[in-house]
């Protein structure tokens, strides 16, 4: 089945959704997602979206926003694309406001602003209170805020539908051929505008916050598509995951007060960061988690450390922290008014992606986009993160770029001409898919990606090393050829789960050599991507000289992962060491 819509957008996240309220005001619009929209992984998020309104600390302003996020991607985020977001920041998040998203507020009645990491007043003097909240709900509210504005603009769902293949040619982008989920069979979304918002990747990893559905599906068709991904390597590591299950413990937690101590019960953050403590950047957090846990001070020597907020009393934890009360009880069994919750570092963000301009225009090359193919969110690399994403700088990437793009397709729509589709549009995905379903081979999907995840979280999450990477790399084209024999036991089209993870794990693995081949040749250490063997004095070394620039990863016709590398944009804040 064909269908044409102006506009197409994959995913039904933050910015997928924001995309479609503003297209969706001239021009036919469709969204399709692979899970209903409000269970989208954007909801997941808890803490708040970053905006330097002042309501609470009047001082602060875009500025300082700007410094702390260029500080905390450690120089490679792209500072021209970091300025525009931060400044538009307060009218992204006062937007979502008359849009109706229930902030928490103020005694004054004002939007309330909490700590995070990395975020401070005056260039690093101290914390701030930047974070807009809805107690830890933040990421549902504004999903369903959204969701909201666009059944009112009568945007057309496609819930339950698998993206499989991207439709591009010499002159542009004609759309994307997707897998109906629910009753099965091809359908083509022909469009003028196509929209990428398809999520991260964390589901590469063993230990993740990331809901089953963040295969970086959107990612593995643009490489196959022939455009390159940027920053790959880049993975972050959130430092409050749940012990074994990685389910998200909002670093508000520790902004409201909470503290972190290990199994001598020291607060062991005063040895990494004196002045930032908890509130220091995730990748630095974590690691300090990961040398105590390696070095055997993990609770009772085990592989986790305690976050404790019992301390901030019951009332303010059921204010602000209610979300964490109860995964912490339905999930670890632990009552956090009365006990500490356990903890490890957990795969969180991507902030390697599809590589777009500021106004989300997808590069097809170093130099040249491709005509009417857009992206926007955590699948996508406008690098407004470099290296380490700052808490809470995610669900304000994914409004405002989500609107910029409505805005980018909205006025490129008039140059983007109906062009005639091939008739082999669909023919890939169908191939893909019948492959599958017809193969005789042996191997089981669910035995494959347990291999991947444990072996990525094994040699290739907080710290690394040259040896591992090779040996992961080599370990990856194992598991692809192994891949090539997977068999799919239900022959059935409607509602094949066994065929949709099959579909979702090629989409792992092809991305997975990406990171790992990224990591492997990035010899330094910076944000998120640390190389023990790139240490001096216990330290990692940051090599400006060589290595302050973004990787672009390409794959070749033979099927070769080709790596390049483009220049980082400085415009206000030179590269300095950072220091907390
Ligand atoms: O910790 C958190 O609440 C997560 C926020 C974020 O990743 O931005």
């Amino acid at each position: 089945m064909i269908h044409q819509y102006d506009v197409v957008i994959v995913g039904a996240g933050l910015a997928g959704l924001r995309a479609a309220v503003e297209t969706s005001q001239i021009a036919r619009t469709a969204v399709l997602t692979k899970v209903y929209p409000s269970r989208s992984h954007s909801g997941a998020a808890q803490g708040g979206i970053a905006a330097s309104l002042g309501n609470v600390d009047p001082e602060d302003n875009w500025e300082f926003h700007m410094f702390d996020t260029v500080k905390g991607s450690d120089y490679l985020g792209d500072q021209d694309a970091i300025e525009y977001m931060v400044k538009i920041a307060p009218e992204t998040v006062i937007e979502m406001e008359h849009f109706g998203c229930p902030f928490s507020r103020t005694t004054d009645g004002k939007i309330n602003q909490r700590k995070f990491g990395g975020h401070s007043l005056n260039f690093g003097e101290k914390a701030v209170c930047r974070s807009c909240f809805s107690t830890d709900y933040t990421g549902h509210v504004l999903l369903h805020t959204l969701y909201e504005q666009a059944i009112k603009r009568k945007v057309h769902f496609f819930p339950e539908f698998q993206a499989l293949h991207l439709i591009v040619d010499d002159n542009g982008c004609q759309g994307v051929a997707a897998w109906d989920i629910r009753n099965g069979g091809l359908h083509i979304f022909q469009s003028r505008a196509l929209l990428f918002a398809t999520g991260g990747y964390g589901r590469a990893f063993k230990i993740t916050s990331n809901a089953h559905a963040n295969t970086g599906d959107g990612l593995a068709l643009a490489l196959r598509a022939g455009l390159p991904l940027e920053d790959m390597e880049f993975v972050q590591f959130h430092p409050t995951g749940l012990w074994q299950s990685g389910i998200l413990v909002t670093e508000g937690a520790r902004g409201e007060g909470g503290y972190l101590f290990n199994g001598e019960r020291k607060r062991f953050m005063e040895n990494y960061a004196p002045t930032l403590m908890e509130l220091a950047p995730r990748d630095l957090v974590s690691r300090a988690e990961q040398t105590e846990i390696d070095q055997g001070r993990g609770i009772g020597g085990k592989d986790y450390v305690f976050i404790d907020v019992s301390h901030l009393g019951k009332e303010k934890i059921m204010a602000r922290l209610p979300q964490i009360t109860d995964i912490a009880r339905n999930f670890a069994g632990v009552d956090p008014f009365k006990e500490p919750i356990p903890i490890q570092p957990t795969a969180h963000y991507s902030m390697g992606g599809i590589p777009a301009d500021k106004n989300c225009h997808v590069w097809k090359t170093k130099d040249e986009q491709l005509p009417g193919m857009y992206a926007a969110g955590e699948c996508s690399c406008i690098s407004v993160h470099g290296a380490n994403r700052l808490g809470t700088n995610s669900l304000l990437e994914a409004v405002t770029f989500g609107r910029i793009a409505g805005k980018s397709i909205i006025k490129d729509l008039p140059h983007l001409e109906w062009r005639e589709l091939s008739q082999n549009a669909g023919r890939p995905a169908e191939g893909e898919v019948d492959k599958l379903l017809n193969s005789k081979g042996k191997e089981k999907t669910a035995k494959i990606r347990a291999d991947l995840q444990e072996s990525m979280m094994k040699r290739c999450a907080v710290f690394r090393n040259g040896k591992d990477l090779q040996a992961q790399l080599d370990y990856i084209k194992e598991l692809q050829e192994r891949y090539r024999y997977v068999v799919i036991e239900d022959k059935s089209l409607k509602f094949n789960t066994d065929l949709m993870e099959a579909i979702e794990l090629g989409h792992l693995l092809d991305f997975s050599e990406v990171i790992v081949l990224g990591a492997l040749e990035r010899e330094e250490c910076r944000g998120a991507h640390y190389r023990k063997d790139f240490e001096k004095d216990g330290k990692g070394i940051r090599d400006d000289v060589n290595w302050l620039k973004h990787t672009l990863a390409f794959r070749d016709p033979d099927g070769r992962i080709r790596l390049d590398y483009k220049p980082v944009v400085i415009t206000r804040f030179q590269p300095m060491e950072r220091k907390y």
